[in-house]
């Protein structure tokens, strides 16, 4: 469901990510493990089309993704793909359930009020919908870019660093909603961190 093969990913002339093969069964949950500077996020940012392999294919949810056009790219995207990003990007002048309704907004897909209440509730923020962002505590941030990422039921499911800043309880917790969301929504998960306490819980691991 996800194949990177003969990347070599260059910003400018200076190469930052070298991976032969990579490749994701639908369902699959992998963790990326790697230092800082190791091309973790370059890799889901290439997985997302959110970034142009300058060498190399990107096939991801059915699609070659240097064949698609800019519009058919982000069409795609929203449908296919919800994304996690490091510094989660929760829009802080709209409370929670309008970020959530953004999702499926900019994938041209109808309203789902209901499928935002019902994530809102299964993650244990039924009282934070009118919330704004700077009303949350961390981990409740999280689990609402979590939710975010989720609303459209993507087929991928790409997470930078959702661990960091984090205790062990809290770790736990954002890996446990990671795996068990991809499940509910039959996606293909794709965690990228450098912290090793994620180790245990991936039986598939690519060390970058
Ligand atoms: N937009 C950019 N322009 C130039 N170089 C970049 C850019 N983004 C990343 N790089 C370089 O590419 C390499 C890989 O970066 P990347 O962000 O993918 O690493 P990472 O594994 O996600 O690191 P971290 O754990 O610190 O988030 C690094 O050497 C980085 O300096
Ligand atoms: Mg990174």
């Amino acid at each position: 469901m996800l194949s990177l093969s003969a990347i070599r990913q260059r910003y400018r002339s200076r190469l930052a990510l070298s991976l032969e093969q990579f490749e994701v069964g639908a369902g699959e949950h992998w963790l990326v493990l790697g230092a800082s500077g190791s091309g973790k996020t370059t890799l889901l940012n290439l997985a997302a089309g959110l970034l142009r392999a300058t060498e190399g294919t990107v096939r991801a949810a059915g699609e070659d993704l240097g064949c698609l056009g800019e519009a058919a790219l982000d069409r795609w995207r929203g449908r296919q793909v919800g994304i996690v990003p490091q510094k989660l990007h929760l829009v802080a002048s709209l409370n929670v359930a309008q970020n959530l309704a953004l999702a499926p907004w900019l994938a041209g897909l109808p309203p789902a009020a209901a499928r935002a209440a019902e994530l809102l509730a299964a993650l244990g923020l039924a009282d934070k919908a009118g919330a704004r962002p700077a009303q949350l505590s961390h981990g409740q941030a999280q689990r609402v870019a979590v939710a975010r990422a989720v609303m459209n039921r993507p087929a991928l499911l790409l997470a930078d660093e959702p661990t960091s800043n984090l205790d062990d309880a809290a770790c736990a917790a954002a890996l446990d909603l990671l795996q068990s969301q991809a499940r509910d929504c039959g996606a293909t998960l794709v965690v990228a961190t450098h912290d090793r306490r994620a180790r245990e819980r991936f039986e598939k691991v690519l060390q970058l």
